[in-house]
């Protein structure tokens, strides 16, 4: 199958639902580092401080992004857009209505964690603007003994 390449014209950026959440599942799982499954979300989207966008193509999520809103600072704890929309602008466009939302919720910065070996998310990082502000040892557990760092990135809004 050709790859698929939609314009960004057809994605909107809009709350997470709670209908979203097998999609999200699905795109969660679709990389290495995947974390959440349905619980997970389902928590997210009764939190208060919890702030989920998706992007949505045609009524099918194709990303989202999860933050937390804590005082001052947006604490983004998950973000993923699909396999086949990847390199296509959906993950800037996601990123821009998050950091919008965060600071119309009066965050003043926002701060990540990512895994030391996803140079693909931490050069998206970098371009949306995020600079390395340090590194938690032995963050991640990868199984088998295998521990690895994570990197902390930060941005102001
Ligand atoms: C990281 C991720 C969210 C990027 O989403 P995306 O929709 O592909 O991002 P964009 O198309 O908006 O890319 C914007 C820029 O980021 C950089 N970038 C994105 N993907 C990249 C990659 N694989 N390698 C290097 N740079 C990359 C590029 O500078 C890109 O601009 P360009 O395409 O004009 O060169 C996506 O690859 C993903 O979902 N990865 C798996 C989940 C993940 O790692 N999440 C982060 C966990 S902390």
């Amino acid at each position: 199958m050709p790859p698929f390449s939609p314009s960004i014209d057809e994605i909107q950026f809009r709350p997470m639902r709670m209908e979203d959440v097998p999609d999200l599942v699905a795109i969660d799982r679709s990389w290495e580092g995947s974390r959440w499954n349905r619980a997970a979300f389902e928590r997210e989207l009764n939190l208060p401080m919890s702030l989920a966008l998706v992007a949505d193509r045609g009524g099918a999520p194709v990303g989202f992004g999860v933050m937390w809103v804590v005082t001052e600072t947006a604490q983004l704890l998950e973000f993923a857009v699909s396999p086949a929309h990847r390199r296509q602008g959906v993950g800037s466009g996601l990123m821009k209505s998050l950091m919008d939302a965060a600071r119309a919720r009066g965050c003043e910065k926002m701060e990540l964690e990512l895994h030391e070996g996803n140079f693909p998310a931490q050069s998206f990082y970098e371009k949306m603007g995020f600079e390395i502000k340090g590194r938690r040892r032995r963050f991640y557990d990868m199984g088998q003994g295998r521990m690895c760092d994570a990197i902390l990135m930060e941005r102001p809004l």
